[in-house]
């Protein structure tokens, strides 16, 4: 019930006080969250979204996408880095092109064996495409999880334990912006360095920030 209700009050948050992003405008192209999921795994929203508004005036569908030319596609990625993963987004357009008849399948199982596809893309465009319940965690949300529940194990040997927390509060209802208004929720507020705790749906049911210690989690072995 209290896991219903703080879930129910970080929504209403998300709708007055999350990001207006590009990717978040108008109906839930798969296409379209694949390429910002991609691109956000490996830079800062600010810095994606130019790269993201230019491939879809490029690229607009992920046929158009399919059929680039390589060497365009990895020139137009200069300045997000991790050029394999540019060339795994080639290789995952052609596949669903040639494989699925060009439609992303709609299902968790099923898109982890895309290429570029792991955990975290499978789930996110799971639910953030397709409206599926499915347990997106990035590091956002494992700093969201340790936090709320003084996760003491440090990472990465904490993540088991940080997938099952996370997994209570994942359900049906707007199973597409609750990831994103978490991600939003550990941007604006859950941050870092100096939380702003007073701001958060969920302090009241936060044990870090009950003891004072929001800082001390996630939880890192000493170097
Ligand atoms: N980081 C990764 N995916 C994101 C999303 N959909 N919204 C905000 N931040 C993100």
């Amino acid at each position: 019930a209290l896991v219903a209700s703080l879930r129910a009050g970080l929504l209403v948050w998300y709708d007055t006080h999350g990001r207006k992003l590009p990717w978040r405008q108008g109906e839930r192209d798969p296409y379209r969250v694949w390429l910002s999921e991609v691109m956000l795994q490996q830079t800062t929203v600010p810095h994606a979204a130019p790269y993201y508004e230019k491939f879809l005036r490029l690229w607009p569908t992920l046929r158009d996408l399919a059929a680039a030319e390589d060497g365009r596609v990895m020139a137009e990625w200069a300045g997000l880095g991790y050029y394999a993963r540019a060339r795994k987004l080639l290789e995952c357009a052609r596949t669903v092109v040639r494989g699925h008849g060009g439609v992303f399948p709609a299902d968790e199982t099923e898109l982890l064996k895309l290429p570029g596809f792991g955990p975290y893309t499978s789930a996110a465009v799971a639910a953030i495409a397709f409206g599926h319940a499915a347990n997106v965690v990035d590091g956002n949300i494992e700093r969201v999880m340790t936090r709320l529940y003084a996760i003491e194990t440090p990472m990465p040997a904490a993540k088991p334990q940080v997938r099952e927390a996370a997994a209570q509060w994942v359900n049906d209802d707007r199973a597409g912006d609750w990831p994103q208004a978490l991600m939003d929720m550990a941007t604006l507020i859950c941050r870092p360095k100096s939380p702003v705790c007073g701001g958060c749906p969920l302090a009241e049911a936060c044990v870090a920030r009950a003891r004072g210690e929001q800082e001390r989690f996630p939880v890192k072995l000493a170097k």
